[in-house]
């Protein structure tokens, strides 16, 4: 989907990614046209991040003001899936509530539902605040993020059986043989546990306790940001985390946003689940380098230069070809990719933007055009 006047920064195959104020970007979208809108906005930390934080007495305010146009921008069977770490207060090592406000807010005075609360525990993450937990050793290491998952309606679509997760040692041995493992009975608990427990359902209903270590190398991406020379994002989430909710939420086909995009993981992991895209973020250094998940190994540093530096000269670049190479697997799901660009030859940032957007973008130019005549 393209913006009415406004000029991608890029577009894949399935998706496109737009530099500004998501206040505004948002605004220009049709009403109800979202499936699901995913994101993991700056926090409230006191330990100020590059891209600028928000105090925390004024940060249900500040998020409420993207929240209520993603509600009207959602389907009525769409979701809207929160990722907010937690924070201290100022100078004592007491808890900000203010995550924790966020959906009651959203809730009461909004119009949402939370459909379900999500906890992120990220084993790799490192202790802090240093003060509270390394020198004073008064707190544990925080290393949990509430993600809230809100429904624009009661019943948001959702399919759980899409996130199965892998059955325990235990589970396994009692599929192998259900007879000699136990037998049906009631619990202490009140469950009653029929002879349908011993069922292989093709893995485990997860729970809402995401353990996802965010140690991920995402080669194609750090590479290009070396190459350019470029800093990488300082607070990608990993791509677990998005595929979670993509999986569970949507159906391939459905459109996905992210209005605080970063180093756009959620527009990458849309694209290899077959879903359409949107992403936004108001920097766009960070949109740059995110260019380089959507590029394929094969494209070599002066490619990856261009790409890098014409997303910079505000020109709209066109990554269709390169998805097309780079995803020539098939993408996790099982859904197929299909290119949108003809396939007699291998095209590295073929077409012009304006070829696609037409009269939506003035003025665009080609970058770079290179032919490859062997199909890897
Ligand atoms: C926590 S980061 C998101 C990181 C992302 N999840 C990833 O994996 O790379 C938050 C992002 O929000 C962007 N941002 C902050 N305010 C914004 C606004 N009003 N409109 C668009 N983007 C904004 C920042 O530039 C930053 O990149």
């Amino acid at each position: 989907m393209l913006l009415e006047n406004h000029t991608p920064a890029y577009l894949t195959n399935w998706g496109t990614a737009y530099c500004g104020d998501s206040l505004k970007l948002l605004a220009a979208l049709p009403d109800s046209s979202l499936n699901l809108v995913l994101t993991s906005p700056p926090f409230a930390l006191q330990r100020e991040k590059e891209y600028g934080n928000k105090a925390q007495a004024d940060y249900v305010a500040w998020l409420a003001q993207f929240a209520r146009l993603v509600f009207r921008k959602l389907k009525d069977d769409g979701s809207f899936v929160l990722d907010l770490g937690g924070a201290y207060e100022l100078g004592s090592p007491t808890r900000s509530l203010y995550n924790f406000r966020v959906p009651i807010y959203f809730c009461d005075e909004l119009g949402f539902h939370l459909a379900e609360d999500f906890y992120w525990h990220n084993p790799a993450k490192l202790p802090s605040p240093i003060e509270w937990v390394n020198k004073r050793k008064l707190r544990a290491k925080d290393s949990v993020n509430t993600v809230w998952w809100f429904g624009k309606t009661r019943w948001p679509k959702a399919n759980v059986s899409k996130v199965l997760t892998e059955y325990s040692d235990r589970m396994k041995k009692l599929l192998e043989d259900p007879e000699g493992f136990y037998t049906p009975k009631k619990r202490p608990s009140g469950h009653d546990i029929g002879k349908s427990f011993g069922k292989n359902n093709g893995g485990a209903i997860p729970s809402n306790l995401l353990q996802i270590s965010n140690s991920e190398s995402n080669g194609s991406y750090l590479r290009g940001c070396k190459t350019v020379g470029a800093k990488v994002h300082p607070a990608r989430f990993p791509s677990k985390l998005p595929e979670f909710f993509i999986r569970f939420l949507t159906e391939p086909g459905d459109l996905v946003l992210d209005i605080f995009a970063g180093s756009n993981t959620t527009g990458s992991v849309a694209e290899c689940e077959g879903r359409k895209w949107m992403s936004f973020d108001e920097r766009l250094d960070y949109l740059a380098t995110s260019s380089f998940r959507f590029c394929p190994e094969a494209m070599t540093d002066a490619e990856l230069k261009t790409t890098h530096n014409s997303i910079l000269a505000g020109e709209a670049v066109d990554l269709r070809a390169n998805v097309l190479n780079t995803l020539n697997q098939q993408p996790r799901n099982g859904t197929s990719h299909r290119p949108t660009v003809p396939t007699q030859d291998l095209l590295i940032l073929a077409e012009r933007a304006s070829h696609i957007a037409s009269d939506q973008i003035a003025k665009t130019k080609t970058i770079s055009y290179r032919r490859q005549t062997k199909r890897r």
